[in-house]
Parts: structure tokens; C-alpha cells; sequence
């Protein structure tokens, strides 16, 4: 079986892979960011592999600043079986596997990682145990018997080692690496899960499983994990943050809304400002109780926009000089609710209710009242338009 080295061996020949989109059987979803070196090296291993089943490869690729995207674009002619789905104003690993996924019509979908880390010579084995099988789904998995992190920074080992064990914890299911970006799955398990869906972060397989209504038929197979050789992970603390968030979404999901839970955690943080900065105004400045807790929400509403772009809204992310426009949006969408937290807290303050909890009070109806409109008006507006110069927005091509 071919090894993971490219070469030109098993290069689709173009009269026989002009196939039409949709007579594939197998479509390879490829979630790039800053990948555009890892390309054609990926095209030319899973060319050198995959030589007993058709297949077609879509890179979901989020607006890479190297021109990712534009490239994959430029080596269509030569591979007519691959496409690109170039995404502008949103971000994620996850949902861009899921539109990937959806793009595509094949009965067997693969996602891989586009960063060659993935051995893509046990693709055919997991393809094949799939279909043997009669399985959902096959994994590449890293902690099975054989399986390994070959010489992964052990740093990334432990943090992987505590996110296997935590999902673990939510699986009904012995999955030993819920935490691989590396499968295969059948269509049925896909329509039957995509809806439920959270399609945030880095763990679309965590997600899927954690989706199905009922017990996944699986399977993993081995395989140790390569050196990424160009480019940088993207894992950061905010991948982290958005596993958790994974996690706290299938706990309470079904009850309090995701991004609510993740606004009131931000909106927590922007309390305590608040009330460092009313006590501040109020109890060492001796400015009245109405300017200092109109300054605390001025400051409030500012490290709630800087927060939630950071985390609630990170899959629809305002940057650069947008940044500005956006909060400005931001003052004007909570104005109202910051006029009737600073009146309502005057107002109890008036009325004998301690400081503090008159500024708390005042700042929790400010509060959902912010992130009913914020939802809405400051990102949903930001989210469909072209970053500023960046190329017009594209969806699938090819
Ligand atoms: N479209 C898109 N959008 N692709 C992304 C994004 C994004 O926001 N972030 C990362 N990717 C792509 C990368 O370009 C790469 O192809 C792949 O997703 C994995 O990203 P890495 O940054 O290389 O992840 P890693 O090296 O930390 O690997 C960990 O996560 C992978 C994905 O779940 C490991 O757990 C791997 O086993 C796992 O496959
Ligand atoms: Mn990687």
C-alpha cells in the first residue's frame, strides 16, 4: 500500500476523473487555514493512495490570508476532481467540515486534516473496514493498540491526553480518541446527526457522536500522528475555550441557548468591571451614584464587545478597522438597555438597596436585554459582509 510520500505515481489521469460532482463515492473534506503549502504534497499522497475507489476532495478553506483558497482554485484544471468551498466572515474548524460535508453527495465522506499530519496510507484500510462492516463510522485513532503521537510536544500530548478523558466522560461509547480529526463516516450518520449539530470549535467527531439519537457503530484503526511540516497549529486558548463550551452544550444545550450561556459568562466578567469601576466612582471619587454607574456602564458595554467578538461571536469575528464601527453599533444597540440599567439602578439606590446591588441588578437587565439585539444587529450585520479589501465572497467553486 502506498506510502504517505507524494509523487506523481497515481495522479487521477484527467479524461477518466473529469467526473461530475456527485458520482464520486467518496468525498475528502479538507478544513484548511494558512495551508496553501500542504496542497498539493495532500492532492498527490491521496492520488497515490486512494487508487481503488473514486473520489473528489473539497478544501473548506475560511479566507486564508496565504491565498489558500485561490490556490486550490489554480490547481482545479489539473485535478478535476478536487473543488473549494471559500469562506468569508466566518471562522471554525468544525462548521467548515460540516459545509464540506453538505457540499458534497458521495455515500462515504473523510475528513482529514490538511496539514499532512494525518497518515493517509490507512485511509483505504478505514474506507474499506467501513464498507465491510457495514460500520457508521471508522476513525483514525491515535490511542488504540498501534496507534501513537510519534513525537508530538508533550505539552499538546497532556492537553489532548485531559480533552480525550473530559469527552470520554460524555460518550456512552468506548472511543478511545474522540478528540481525532481524522474519520470516515456513512451518509445516514451524517443526515441523522447534522442537524443536531453544535458545529462549533475543533471537534466535529466528539460532536457527531455526541449528536446521534443512538449508539454509533464504529470502528478505529491505528495510526501515529506525523510532524506538521509547514505552516502552525491554530490551536490556541480559545479552541479550548469553544471544547468546553462543545461539552456545556450538550450537558444544557436542550435547555438555555449556547451563545446565551457563553454572553452571560462574558457579561459576568463585564459585572465585575462594572461594579469595580461604580465603587471606584461612587465610594473613593464621590461622584453621584447616577454619573458613576453611567461610566461603569459605558466601561461595561465596552469589555462585553471585546469579549464576546473574542469568544461568543468568534465564528463571526469583527476585525480591523471594523472594529470600530462594530462597537460603535455595539453603544447604539445597547443604549437602550444601558439607559434602563443606569435608570433602574438609580432608581433601587434611591430606594435604600445597597450600591453594589443596585449596579448588579440594573447591569443583569441591561444585560438580557444587550444580547437579545447585540445577537442580532452588531454581528449578524458584520457577519455576511467581505472583510474590508478582502476578495468578494465566494461560495463552492468548481
Ligand atoms: N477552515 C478552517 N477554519 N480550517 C481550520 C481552522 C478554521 O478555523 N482551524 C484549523 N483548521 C484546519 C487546519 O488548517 C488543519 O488543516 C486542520 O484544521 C487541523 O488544524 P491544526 O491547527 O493543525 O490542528 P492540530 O494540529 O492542533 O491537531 C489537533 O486538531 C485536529 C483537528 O481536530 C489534533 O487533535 C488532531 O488530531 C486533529 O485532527
Ligand atoms: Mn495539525
Amino acid at each position: 500500500m502506498p506510502g504517505q510520500s507524494g509523487g506523481k505515481a497515481g495522479i487521477v489521469p484527467t479524461g477518466e476523473a473529469a467526473k461530475p460532482a456527485g458520482s464520486f463515492e467518496l468525498t475528502i473534506i479538507i478544513p484548511t487555514f494558512n495551508e496553501r503549502e500542504n496542497v498539493r504534497p495532500l492532492i498527490e499522497i491521496l492520488s497515490a493512495n486512494l487508487t481503488d475507489v473514486t473520489w473528489e476532495a473539497i478544501f473548506v478553506d475560511d479566507d486564508s490570508p496565504d491565498g489558500t483558497a485561490a490556490h486550490v482554485r489554480g490547481l482545479m484544471a489539473e485535478f478535476p476532481n478536487i473543488r473549494c468551498i471559500h469562506r468569508i466572515g466566518r471562522r471554525g474548524l468544525s462548521s467548515a467540515c460540516v459545509e464540506g460535508m453538505l457540499a458534497s453527495a458521495s455515500p462515504y465522506l473523510a475528513v482529514i486534516d490538511g496539514d499532512l499530519q494525518h497518515d493517509l496510507s490507512v485511509l483505504p484500510l478505514m474506507f474499506h473496514t467501513l464498507k465491510r462492516d457495514q460500520l457508521e463510522i471508522v476513525v483514525g485513532s491515535r490511542y488504540v493498540d498501534g496507534g501513537g503521537t510519534g513525537d508530538w510536544a508533550r505539552s499538546r500530548v497532556r492537553i489532548s491526553g485531559l480533552a480525550t478523558r473530559m469527552g470520554s466522560k460524555l460518550l456512552r461509547t468506548p472511543l478511545k480518541d474522540p478528540m481525532s480529526g481524522y474519520f470516515i463516516l456513512s451518509r445516514d450518520l451524517l443526515d441523522r446527526t447534522v442537524r443536531r449539530l453544535t458545529g462549533r470549535g475543533f471537534k466535529i467527531l466528539l460532536d457527531i457522536f455526541l449528536s446521534s439519537d443512538r449508539t454509533v457503530r464504529f470502528a478505529e484503526i491505528p495510526y501515529t500522528m506525523r510532524s506538521r511540516v509547514r505552516g502552525d497549529s491554530k490551536l490556541d486558548a480559545l479552541v479550548v475555550w469553544e471544547f468546553a463550551m462543545l461539552l456545556l452544550d450538550k450537558l444544557v444545550g436542550r435547555f438555555i441557548p449556547i451563545r446565551f450561556i457563553m454572553f452571560v459568562t462574558v457579561g459576568t466578567i463585564g459585572a465585575a468591571g462594572h461594579i469595580a469601576v461604580l465603587g471606584l466612582m461612587t465610594r473613593f471619587l464621590d461622584y453621584p451614584f447616577l454619573v458613576g454607574q453611567s461610566v461603569a456602564t459605558a466601561v461595561a458595554m465596552t469589555i462585553n464587545f471585546f469579549l464576546n467578538n473574542l469568544l461568543t461571536q468568534r465564528d463571526r469575528k469583527i476585525r480591523g478597522w471594523r472594529l470600530l464601527s462594530g462597537l460603535a453599533s455595539f453603544y447604539l444597540a445597547c443604549s437602550i438597555g444601558g439607559a434602563v440599567s443606569v435608570v433602574l439602578a438609580d432608581f433601587l439606590f434611591g430606594n435604600g438597596i445597597p450600591w453594589w446591588l443596585a449596579g448588579v441588578l440594573g447591569a443583569v437587565v441591561g444585560a438580557v436585554w444587550n444580547f437579545a439585539i447585540t445577537s442580532s444587529f452588531t454581528w449578524q450585520r458584520g457577519a455576511l459582509r467581505p472583510q474590508a479589501g478582502g476578495p468578494r465572497p465566494t461560495q463552492v467553486t468548481g
